[in-house]
């Protein structure tokens, strides 16, 4: 007899294969089904997890079998975007009417918190806080990253609060090789390294002076088994408009730092031949590197402390262990044919 049944999306890929990885080892009692986009993915899923997950094969867009899902569902997980508005609709629309406890959790990233590409309007200090500010995070302007899909989501639990919880979890940079079951590399460190041996030298976003917070992904993973873990044991825990997740841990570095460990890494691997970085503006970086600057151009900086409110307890995300992660990434990158001309 399954305990819970439980429905993630993105299960192949980086956040969802790690979150899909510790789900399985921390509720084995639990029936999983994941999302998947095609039969081959279906396949590589349940013979990776040994046929311990079930999957159904659709998008987002198939929304008659997002609903089917979140109706037998106990446990919702969405990991495959945090900007599609429709199925977050749908999921919302079955919520209200659910009469059986059920959690929800959506992704977001901190994104959502950056300030302007415009070094005149920075403001390097601020950092966001998820508890002190909480009313502050809940009343972002519409237009900052996915921004929409947090403001639906916020608006789910009250519609049916005696039966739905539901959390956002906002990863900042994350790094570390995931133990998921396709995707294992992350987007912001990876795809300057990508794109910096692609073009033969690195960048910054002017003066690379704007830092973003980090987080390994197995730490994002304990995160959602933290809060699974307190809904099924029926335990307080801070959801719908306080259920707002940042995850980081260690200094913010500034990106100027980072690259500079990155094209230190790739040149002594011989992947570039000189350890040039160049101050370009954000069209540059667009039509250069064809990278959207806003990763390495704005500020995002966080301070995580919903989470550790549920005893969540962040363990490889010292600055140790993020600084030797960008060498351990183009190390993975490289040993996968990533690195080099074409590659991607
Ligand atoms: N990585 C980070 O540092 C970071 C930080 C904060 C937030 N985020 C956000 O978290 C989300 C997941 O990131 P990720 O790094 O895990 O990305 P990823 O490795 O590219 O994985 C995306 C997953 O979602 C699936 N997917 C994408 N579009 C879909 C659709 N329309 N319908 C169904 N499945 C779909 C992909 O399936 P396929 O295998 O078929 O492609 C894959 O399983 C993204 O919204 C990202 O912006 C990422």
């Amino acid at each position: 007899m399954y305990e819970k049944k439980l429905f993630i999306t993105g299960a192949t890929g980086y956040i969802g294969g790690e979150i899909l990885h510790q789900i399985l080892q921390s509720f084995p009692t639990f029936e999983v089904t994941a999302l998947v986009r095609s039969v081959e993915k279906g396949e590589l899923i349940e013979k990776r997890t040994e046929r311990k997950v079930k999957t159904v094969i659709g998008s987002l867009d198939s929304l008659d079998l997002i609903r089917k899902e979140t109706e037998l569902s106990d446990v919702v997980i969405n990991t495959a975007s945090n900007n599609h508005l429709a199925s977050l609709e749908v999921i919302k629309s079955v919520l209200s009417k659910k009469t059986s406890e059920t959690l929800f959790i959506q992704i977001s990233g901190t994104g959502v918190i950056t300030d302007s590409m415009d070094p005149e309007k920075y403001t390097p200090d601020k950092v966001y806080d998820d508890v002190k500010d909480i009313e502050e995070i809940n009343s972002l302007d519409d237009s900052q990253p996915h921004r929409q899909a947090d403001k639906l989501t916020l608006s789910i639990e009250e519609t049916n609060p005696q039966f739905v919880k539901t959390a956002i979890v906002s990863p900042p940079t994350i790094f570390g090789i995931s133990n998921g079951y396709d995707r294992k590399y992350s987007i912001q460190v990876p795809l300057l390294a990508i794109e910096t041996v692609k073009v033969g030298y690195s960048f910054t976003v002017f003066k690379g002076d704007t830092r973003w917070s980090h987080v390994h992904i197995y730490d994002v993973g304990s995160l959602y088994v933290s809060i699974i873990k307190k809904f099924i044991e029926k335990e307080d825990f801070r959801s719908g408009h306080f259920g707002y997740y940042f995850t980081n841990d260690g200094t913010d570095f500034t990106w100027k730092e980072i690259t500079t460990r990155v094209v230190e890494a790739l040149y002594s691997r011989k992947l570039i031949k000189s350890k040039e970085i160049r101050e370009l503006s954000p069209k540059e970086v667009d039509e250069i590197f064809h990278l959207p600057p806003l990763f390495w151009g704005a500020n995002a900086r966080t301070k995580a402390e919903a989470g550790r409110l549920l005893g969540w307890i962040p363990v490889k995300s010292t600055d140790s262990d993020f600084l030797s992660a960008i060498d351990t990434s183009i190390e993975y990158l490289e040993k996968h044919g990533l690195l080099g001309p074409g590659n991607q």
